[in-house]
């Protein structure tokens, strides 16, 4: 497992920016205004998948029309300052609402090998939402390991690790307001 020694430099540490501010303002317009349309009429719950979600959720449902309720659950599949995936998916907080009966989005950042989606799929499913669909700003579909169906997507991107808008690389660079490629000698070993 990785750690990080050094205090991160939000400038120097980044390799190329992937995703600038300005192309996820209009992508998260257009995603709101794509939920506001299919849950016409009705109300929409945003759960969304601390803490990497946070920006998004923030944002996102600030550009939904309709009502909505949100909901926040926090889930860790990576151990530390890692880059992989553990496939172990631990609760760390639950829903504090019921959700049966109701129109459920889920709202993730990123859809990486799909573990985590994957088993929160499976576990909303069994509190009887009414319907539960996926909302990810970020897609990477090179490492996905099981399928998942993903009804709204932000952004299809290749096989890097990416930090800001709320992800995290050994929980900093949460807090850049785009989204970069993480220099590769941060995280690999020489
Ligand atoms: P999955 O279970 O492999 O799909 O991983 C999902 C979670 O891994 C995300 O919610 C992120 O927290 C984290 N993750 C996956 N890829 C990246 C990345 O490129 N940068 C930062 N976090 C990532
Ligand atoms: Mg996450």
């Amino acid at each position: 497992m990785t750690t990080v020694s050094r205090v991160p430099d939000l400038r120097t540490d980044i390799g190329d920016v992937l995703i600038t501010e300005e192309q996820i303002r209009a992508k998260v317009r257009e995603l709101g205004a794509q939920v506001s349309r299919d849950y016409e009429g009705r109300s929409v719950t945003l759960v969304s998948v601390l803490k990497g979600s946070l920006p998004f959720m923030a944002d996102l449902m600030r550009a939904i029309e309709i009502p909505v309720q949100i909901d926040l659950m926090e889930v860790s599949s990576y151990g530390g300052a890692t880059t992989e995936s553990s496939g172990l998916v631990r609760i760390l907080k639950d829903l504090s609402s019921t959700i049966a009966g109701k129109d459920v989005l889920i709202v993730e950042d990123i859809i990486d090998t799909g573990l985590t989606l994957n088993y929160l799929l499976r576990y909303l499913r069994g509190k009887g939402p009414n319907s539960l669909r996926i909302c990810a700003l970020l897609d990477k579909p090179a490492r996905r390991l099981v399928e998942i169906p993903i009804d709204y997507t932000g952004f299809v991107i290749p096989d890097e690790f990416v930090v800001g808008y709320g992800l995290d690389f050994g929980e900093f660079y949460r807090n850049l307001p785009f989204i970069g490629v993480l220099r590769r000698e941060l995280y690999e070993p020489r």
